[in-house]
């Protein structure tokens, strides 16, 4: 007998067929979320379920799920996982590292230089109506090429980001990490900081740090208070890495100039949300790796984490803490 997957959100026809091919499945193929009960219901029957990093895993949902053996996650946060209830069921977890690095390291550059040119308010004046003051310098934004940029978190999409600064704009490089990596600096002349340095030093410091219990809030009023009156923030991790009221009160005040946001301590952001206010904020909807190939590649490589692990094989990409 195939294993039973639940699928809550649609993923690509090809990787459907892949499914197909190992498992019966169901699959919700609307373009409103599931309903909670139909949910629940689905996943009452679930050997696996292929979700994404939207899906909080609560221990309720858990309850509802006494023969779920594997969560694979399009994405490669995994948040959402409640890692002490899964590990207590023997549930593996896996996600999708890797595979969209290059897309969420070109949205993040694509955020600083937004946010230092001011993309949205400029393009938002002239839907208004507004070409030019006579004089043009209250158009100006700051330059991003050859200056100083300071990456928190130097992992895979860290050090891409990296790269793009250092061979494409000819910028600085320091980072901030648990460990320190003798590649990157090596490759890209990257120098290492300490947190208060990096903060202290960097003219664009994006916050790539997954999150967990020891990085929830881990910038606030103080790191704030810390940068450049200049410096341009970008955060493309997980919105609750930030203080988002300090946030808020930092470019408002125009303690720091501008930031580029792809994530939210709630998600989706309130259209009335105090962030939405401000010129100097640059909001997206959480696109990190939202184009149509990386999305492919990330459900096909969950496709084969869930087949493998409902074979009882090991999956290339089961999350560290839920490794034997
Ligand atoms: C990820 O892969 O974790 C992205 O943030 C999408 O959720």
């Amino acid at each position: 007998m195939k294993p039973r997957v639940f699928i809550p959100r649609a993923v690509p026809p090809e990787v459907e067929t892949y499914i197909a091919e190992h498992c019966d499945y169901f699959m919700w193929n609307d373009s409103v979320p599931i309903p909670e009960e139909q949910y629940l219901r689905r996943l009452a029957e679930a050997d696996g379920l292929l979700t994404t990093t939207s899906d909080k895993i609560t221990r309720e949902k858990l309850d509802h799920a006494p023969n779920l053996k594997a969560i694979s996650n399009i994405g490669v946060g995994y948040n959402n996982f409640d890692i002490g209830e899964m590990k207590r069921r023997g549930i593996v977890g896996t996600n999708t590292p890797g595979v969209l690095d290059e897309t969420v390291a070109d949205l993040i550059f694509g955020l600083m230089l937004a946010a230092a040119r001011r993309f949205a308010e400029l393009d938002a004046r002239i839907r208004a109506g507004r070409w030019s003051p006579a004089d043009g310098s209250s158009l100006f934004g700051l330059d991003v090429h050859h200056r100083t940029l300071g990456i928190i978190g130097m992992g895979r999409i860290g050090e891409a980001v990296a790269r793009r600064g250092k061979w494409g704009f000819g910028m600085n490089v320091l980072y901030y990490n648990r460990t320190r990596k003798p590649d990157a600096e090596e490759e890209l002349g990257a120098r290492y900081r300490t947190m208060e340095e990096l903060l202290a030093e960097a003219d664009f410091i994006v916050l790539m740090t997954p999150l967990t219990a020891d990085t929830r809030h881990l910038i606030g009023k103080n790191e704030f208070d810390l940068m450049k009156k200049t410096a341009v923030f970008v955060n493309a991790s997980r919105g609750e890495t930030v203080d988002e009221q300090a946030l808020f009160e930092a470019l408002r005040d125009r303690r720091i100039y501008a930031a580029g946001l792809d994530v939210y301590q709630e998600e989706p952001i309130s259209d009335s949300h105090p962030l939405t206010k401000l010129p100097n904020a640059v909001l997206l909807p959480h696109i990190g790796s939202a184009t149509q190939s990386t999305r492919t590649d990330m459900a096909r490589l969950a496709a084969e984490n869930l087949v493998a692990a409902l074979g009882g094989r090991q999956p290339p990409n089961v999350v560290k803490e839920l490794l034997d």
